[in-house]
Formats: structure tokens, sequence, C-alpha cells
């Protein structure tokens, strides 16, 4: 009930609220609200209370929080519904389950800690406590299982796009789903899906940022292949504000690719970002180690690559 409190002093961030507007607008006693605002201090807003002002909120932490991410999202369907967490398994564990229960497109999963966060060819994927981007979204797309990687092309262009709006820095796309800065990789993400032969159930787009991760936070034999957002700009980033922007621009490609059903600007805007067009490339799959030149992305989103041979 505190979340609700909480979104009157957000809507009125930095200007004071009564006690008795905030009870009138929630109808709650004000003694609840007392309650409330007690709470959110403890979790670690900044409310100033004065006694006749009322109350206001001064500082917003850098948390996952669904009234946080929901506050200023101008998107129709991603986000529509938000499920934070605490501590979780994996966020995709949790959306594939609520997506196979019915939960609606948009759904979006996201945890402060994954204690079992699943990368690509059942790799871990660490995950630490309150310094990552650990979020799954749910859509239902009504395409071919074949264009499937499209989805992940998006989410991928939609991340870079974020991570550049919010930080300035200027990411690439290795294909088909991590994201580098410089050659070190800063994100992954891990499209599962259900369906049958010609149509798509549901597909789970798990996303994994390292935004505020510390060289320490990485094991050893990461630390200088992957790197995090604050290590690169110097600073710490708003999680929230990655969030939203990651979830604003994947919405504006999906909406549109789901109305012309054209691939072509996908294509080619990680055909501009990538960091695998033109360059040597090994190709490992579960049964199949490949080397050749990457070529291009066919519009299915496939990588083409010109074998030695
Ligand atoms: C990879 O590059 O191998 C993909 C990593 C995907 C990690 C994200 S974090 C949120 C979601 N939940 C998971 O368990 N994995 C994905």
């Amino acid at each position: 009930m505190w979340r609700k409190t909480l979104e009157v002093l957000m809507d009125n961030m930095g200007e004071f609220v009564s006690g008795e507007d905030i009870s009138d607008q929630l109808g709650m006693t004000r003694a609840a609200i007392w309650k409330h605002v007690d709470q959110i201090k403890k979790e670690g807003y900044l409310v100033e209370s004065v006694s006749r002002r009322g109350y206001r909120l001064v500082e917003i932490p850098d948390k996952i929080d669904e009234v946080i991410i929901r506050w200023g999202l101008d998107t129709k369907v991603l986000g529509s519904h938000i499920v934070s967490l605490n501590s979780i398994e994996s966020t995709n564990m949790v959306a594939k389950e609520m997506a196979i229960e019915g939960s609606k497109e948009g759904t979006v999963i996201i945890a402060d800690e994954q204690t079992g966060g699943k990368g690509r060819m059942g790799r871990e994927w660490i995950s630490p406590s309150e310094k990552g981007i650990w979020m799954s979204i749910i859509l239902r797309p009504s395409i071919a299982p074949a264009k499937a990687p499209l989805i992940t092309s998006m989410a991928a262009i939609a991340v870079a796009r974020a991570i550049e709006g919010v930080t300035g820095l200027r990411p690439s796309i290795k294909w088909p789903n991590d994201i580098l800065i410089g050659d070190k990789k800063v994100c992954g993400i891990l499209t599962e899906m259900q369906g049958d032969m010609d149509i798509i159930q549901f597909v789970v787009v798990g996303i994994g940022i390292n935004a505020n991760l510390d060289l320490k936070d990485f094991p050893k034999e990461l630390k200088d292949r992957a790197t995090s957002l604050k290590l690169e700009c110097g600073e710490s980033v708003i999680r929230a504000d990655v969030i939203r922007e990651v979830l604003r621009e994947f919405e504006d490609l999906y909406s549109k690719y789901m109305e012309n059903r054209d691939s072509q600007s996908i294509i080619s805007a990680i055909s501009k970002n990538s960091a695998t067009i033109g360059k040597k490339v090994r190709v490992v799959g579960v049964n199949m180690d490949l080397e050749g030149v990457a070529v291009a992305i066919a519009e299915d989103g496939a990588l083409m690559v010109m074998l030695d041979d």
C-alpha cells in the first residue's frame, strides 16, 4: 500500500503535499499515510516532512521498483504490467511461467538480483544485487518462429540506442545479441520462445545489462572481456532511466515491425552498428564450429557467413 503514497509523492516530486491531501486522494487515514511515508524513507527515498506543509519527495534512489520504472514511462504495451522482484533465480524462468499462465504481451519481469541468471548455450549470467538490469519481456508476436531472430535484433538495437541516449556512449552490436562498448560486452540477450511450426505462442526476451558493476564484481575470466556502463562512463547510471529508454526504443521498433512487417529498417540499423560485419568470425553452435567472414545480415535476421571454402 505504501507504493500508492509513493506514487502521489512522485507525481508531485520536489513539491510539498499535505498529509490531508494524500489521505483524501487515497481514501486512507492520515495515520496510515504517516506509516507509508515512514516505510518509503526506510526504502531509501529522501522525503522531507515539515509540519503544516506535509511531505516532499526530494530524491529517488537507484532502485528496481515498478513505481519508479513506471514513472514517466510513455509506452503503450511494453511495461503495461511490471513485476519487480528483489531476488529470483532467473527472470526468464519467471517470465516463461507467467507467459504459460497467460500473462499479457508487454509484461516485464525485473529483478534486483538473479541467483541463477541464464546466458546463452547453458552458460551462467552473473547478476549481482543492485548492480545491473536483469529483466525479461513477454511478447506475443503473430509471426512465424523463423522470424524470431528479428525480435532479438530489435532488442539489441533498442538496448544500444538506450545506452547511447542515457550515457552518450556509442555501443556496437555483436551479432546476434551482444552489445559491446569497445570490444567488451556490456549486455547480453537471451530470447526463448514457445510455439508450434507456424506460429509463436510467446517469446521471452531476457536482457542483462551490466549497469553499475565494478571490476571486482566480474569473475576473473571475464574481467578483460566484459564491462559495465559505470566502468565506461566513470559514474553510476540510474537503472530505471536505462530501463525506460530500452522499453521505449523496443516498443517503437516492435510496433512498427508488427504494423508493416518490413524487416529492412531493423537489418540496416543492426548492420550500421555491427561489430561483426566484415570481421573474421567463428560460428560455434551446439553441433557446429565454422570459420569465415561475416558478410551481411539476412532479411530474417540471420548472419550470413562466407566460409573459407
Ligand atoms: C548471453 O549473452 O549469454 C545472454 C544473457 C542474458 C541474461 C539475461 S539477464 C535477464 C534474463 N534472465 C536470465 O536468466 N537471463 C536473461
